[in-house]
């Protein structure tokens, strides 16, 4: 298993290009089993998720060209040759279920194993069952999988979400894209990746609209036609590498960035004391912290526009450093902390208690070895390491490589000493 070797103490410099958004191109990649036209996808991040959703697609016959390292994927679901998202597959990676409902619309039946995902919570997918069996699906949960069927197709309906789930909304969008009727979703999530798969599936020729509002309204059409669609820029990954240089200081500018989509994220670092300069046409946004100590803010998590889960992890590693106590809640996952004691082996002072971390900011971290544990906890441990007198060993990197394009390069290309080490 592959481990990062990080010198941490060296402001960064430079400019960081942003890649395309993981969780937008895993649900515009699941669009692609809604038509039977060419589906053509570019500034789509080469990461072991979408990977592993490029294999599960192939899977159930979709014809996929993605030449390795290429920001442009080719998926042509002409012919389906299977309806099984078999286990192996999907508890590999969660957003995978999401085939469901597509697979449903376009064939009649499917049957799709429970997901696994990160080990963030209980994660059910009982609100993603909620609204495709309010489509008229029959559902059967049995020995770990969804056997749905839709014999005489899915039907639009009027769905009350008892919490935003991004997922589900995500989920029952794309199934009611073909469904007979209207279809209703109220309580939706508002992520702004929920609004790019409404461009994407708009452009393909559905009826979608209000996403990004919390009442979107879809009314089913007979077929969906093939499109080229640009994956939105990734806003974790744009806060990530944001809240990276306030930490270890110095003067970074991110291109590319979906600056729009970052409002909690760069008030919360304003909050703190750090120069944040966006310009949302160039979509561009300058991070500058020379010497002063991080003040100490803070946050809870929330479904968008509040500050996001999956930035939680990444907000923490840069507390341990401010001048003051921070109270981080967690409210959108219940096990999300396991970042915390990886910290603390850095010399950070945090004590989680229940859904809350009070950070109590120390003057340095220190080197050492640690382990990453999921992808948001992993890339704290990499802001901390840069932050950290001495060398940090970053282990199980794999959950890395999950989300973030290339991080070692960018990262060196604003003068980090961070290496990669096979085992
Ligand atoms: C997506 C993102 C993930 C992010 C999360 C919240 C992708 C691929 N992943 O995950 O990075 O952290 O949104 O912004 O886009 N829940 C239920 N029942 C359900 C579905 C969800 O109880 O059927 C709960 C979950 O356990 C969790 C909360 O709702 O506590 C939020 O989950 P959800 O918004 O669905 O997250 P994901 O779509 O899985």
């Amino acid at each position: 298993m592959d481990k990062l070797s990080i010198q941490g103490g060296q402001p960064l410099s430079g400019r960081i290009p942003i890649s395309g958004a993981k969780n937008s191109a895993l649900k515009l990649m699941v669009a692609a089993l809604l038509t039977d036209q060419p589906v053509t996808l570019s500034n789509i991040p080469d990461l072991s998720d979408t990977r592993f959703l490029a294999q599960l697609l192939a899977t159930l016959g979709v014809e996929v060209y993605w030449p390795k390292g290429a920001s442009v994927c080719h998926l042509n679901a002409a012919t389906l040759t299977s309806t099984i998202a078999p286990y192996e597959q999907v508890r590999k990676m969660r957003a995978s279920f999401n085939v469901l409902g597509p697979l449903l619309a376009r064939e009649g039946h499917a049957n799709v194993s429970l997901p696994g995902g990160c080990a963030i919570g209980a994660r059910p997918v009982d609100l993603h069952l909620q609204a495709i069996e309010a489509m008229g699906a029959d559902l059967v949960v049995e020995a770990g999988y969804v056997k749905a069927a839709a014999i005489r197709g899915l039907k639009g309906a009027h769905v009350n979400f008892p919490f935003p789930s991004v997922g589900a909304t995500e989920h029952a969008m794309l199934a009611a894209t073909l469904a007979d009727g209207e279809t209703i979703l109220e309580n939706a999530a508002r992520e702004p990746e929920i609004a790019d798969l409404a461009v994407c599936l708009n452009a393909m020729g559905a009826k979608v609209s209000g996403a990004g509002t919390d009442t979107i309204r879809v009314t089913g059409v007979p077929a969906l036609s093939g499109v080229d669609h640009k994956v939105m820029p990734d806003r974790i990954e744009a806060g990530t590498y944001a809240m990276a240089a306030a930490a270890a200081g110095g003067d970074v500018t991110l291109d590319d960035a979906p600056v729009a989509a970052l409002g909690a994220c760069l008030s919360a670092l304003r909050e703190a004391g750090v120069q944040v300069d966006a310009d949302r046409a160039a979509g561009t946004v300058r991070i500058l912290r020379n010497g002063r100590r991080l003040e100490a803010v803070s946050i809870a998590t929330q479904p968008h526009p509040g500050f996001p889960t999956d930035l939680q992890a990444q907000f923490m590693a840069l507390m341990t450093l401010a001048d003051g106590t921070s109270i981080i809640r967690e409210n959108i996952f219940e096990n999300r902390f396991m970042h915390a004691p990886e910290l603390t082996r850095l010399g950070a002072d945090i004590a989680v208690r229940g859904p809350e971390a009070v950070i109590k900011g120390v003057e340095t971290l220190h080197g050492a070895p640690v382990m990453a544990t999921d992808l948001r906890a992993s890339v704290s441990l990499v802001i901390a390491a840069l932050a950290a007198q001495g060398e940090t060993v970053v282990n199980r990197i794999y959950h890395l490589d999950r989300g973030f394009e290339r991080l070692e390069d960018k990262l060196a290309g604003c003068g980090a000493r961070v290496t990669r080490q096979a085992d």
